[in-house]
């Protein structure tokens, strides 16, 4: 109802594309709606004329794929590893090099640009209505060790040009769009995921452990962020919350890192809920010693420690009985890692994930115990067990999945609703603004490593379901 009350500030070529039998519903909302004449008038396109260009939605909305992919390799580019990787690590030389091509590519579409504390970026495109709040959509562009291209970047990049598909369509907003880029969607330098968006959803407990967060070269979350240009004034980092309500939808256009939309040959995914994702930290202090002198029995191995708490963690997950259950040790690091040397010192990061928070929470108590009982049982302190996050669940909001079903039906594109099994800013986002998610496939599930790939047909389509999204729930 609402695309249809407000659909006057569409240009025609536009609007047709999205609703089939147009005029008799114009007819009717142009009675109902007194605002009508004025948005016609502001919009210079009146809606009764008849443009024959827009028969086919798929050829009118004019995503331009070349240029898409350029931008994908140049952003790739900026990276600290060798193509075909990409690692990209918050605040380092080549993350502020891509936060200065992207937002040049912002301005280039003529959103107006500003930065939060933490270096949250966001692109604005004035709608008819600047009061009301804005529709959102965005990704964040930081990339793991030796990841690949796509991850995050589709969502960033295939936002952009969302908008310049919508402005090249005619296409006038009635509320704002905004385009946000996530500061470290990735944990990987100070090892909290979606930084940025945990605390633009309100995470004071996030604010204050920031004080004190280190890099493993020592360098504090404050210094680096000041390195690359934020956080001049700590205060100031309250001003990144958001109130809830703050926008009236986000929708996150994403790689789907798994395998069920190429396999089954759909285009679209839309996503109903991302699971509960949750990390710990482990370390565990033995004796240390001689590698040939110290004999067996004599032995506090705080690298065995960490090895039988990896297994147990496996354990734990497959005790689950669900296949949704799922449970990962990432970084294991022994001291003083030398082959000689029986390690005194051992640390592990296990993250651990499932779409039922509850059964995800007894794998946590399980691996819990587990690292008391192997401490015990091997002699070794067990000197941290730290849950670094142990997030719930987030479902999309009803309205922005029905948008994005009809953008995909518009479109004449596959969709099926499914879950995503990564976490995303999505999951932040959905405390404060109601939330959607658009996947698109990407070769045989691969993320997270060198081979990620989608096709730029792929992410077209991706893109024009996004615009037409943004769109209506813009028109709401
Ligand atoms: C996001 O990168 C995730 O690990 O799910
Ligand atoms: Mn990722
Ligand atoms: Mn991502």
């Amino acid at each position: 109802m609402g695309l249809l009350r407000s659909s006057p500030s569409l240009s025609l070529g536009f609007l047709l594309l999205s609703l089939s039998s147009v005029s008799a519903v114009l007819a009717h909302a142009e009675a109902e709606d007194p605002t009508i004449r004025t948005m016609e008038e502001f919009s210079g396109y009146p809606f009764r004329e008849s443009p024959s260009w827009v028969a086919d939605p798929l050829s009118s909305l004019p995503v331009e794929g070349e240029n898409l992919q350029k931008q994908i390799d140049e952003l790739a580019s900026l990276s600290d590893a060798p193509a075909p990787s990409v690692t990209r690590v918050l605040y380092t030389d080549k993350d502020v090099m891509a936060r200065r091509y992207v937002k040049n590519l912002m301005g280039l579409a003529g959103l107006s640009v500003r930065e939060d504390a933490v270096g949250n970026i966001f692109g604005r495109w004035e709608g008819l209505e600047p009061e009301l709040p804005a529709v959102a959509t965005g990704s964040h562009m930081d990339a793991i060790p030796y990841s690949g291209k796509y991850d995050g970047v589709v969502g960033v990049l295939g936002a952009i040009e969302a908008i310049n598909v919508l402005r090249r369509s005619g296409f006038k907003p009635k509320r704002s769009l905004e385009i946000i880029v996530f500061t470290s969607e990735e944990p990987t330098r100070f090892g909290i995921s979606c930084l940025g968006s945990r605390l633009m959803a309100g995470s004071k407990a996030l604010l204050k452990a920031l004080e004190t967060t280190v890099d493993i070269h020592n360098i504090s979350f404050l210094d680096a962020a000041k390195y690359a240009g934020y956080a001049q004034d700590p205060v100031d980092l309250m001003s990144i919350f958001l109130k809830k309500g703050a926008y009236a939808g986000f929708v996150e256009l994403h790689i789907e890192q798994g395998p069920i939309l190429e396999e089954e040959g759909i285009s679209i995914g839309i996503v109903t809920a991302i699971a509960a994702p949750a990390s710990i930290k482990v370390d565990f202090e033995g004796g240390g010693g001689h590698a040939g002198a110290v004999l067996m029995p004599y032995r506090n191995d705080a690298g065995l420690a960490a090895a039988e708490l990896a297994l147990a963690v496996e354990k734990h997950v497959l005790e689950s009985g669900s296949i949704d259950t799922v449970g990962t040790v990432g970084i294991l690091q022994l001291h003083p890692g030398a082959i000689n040397s029986i390690p005194s010192k051992s640390h592990l990061e296990i993250d651990t994930r499932d779409i039922d928070e509850e059964r995800r929470n007894v794998v946590m108590e399980k691996i819990h115990q587990s690292a008391i009982r192997i401490a015990k049982d091997r002699g070794v302190k067990l000197a941290e067990f730290k849950i670094v996050n142990q997030d719930p669940p987030a479902l999309s909001d009803e309205s922005v999945i029905r948008a994005m079903e009809s953008a995909s039906k518009d479109l004449k594109l596959s969709h099926k609703l499914m879950i995503s099994r990564a976490y995303h800013d999505s999951l932040f986002m959905a405390r404060v603004s109601p939330m959607g998610m658009i996947f698109i496939p990407c070769y045989k599930g691969y993320s997270h490593r060198p081979e990620e790939h989608s096709s730029i047909q792929d992410i077209t389509n991706g893109i024009k379901v996004l615009a037409l999204t943004l769109a209506k729930l813009s028109l709401k």
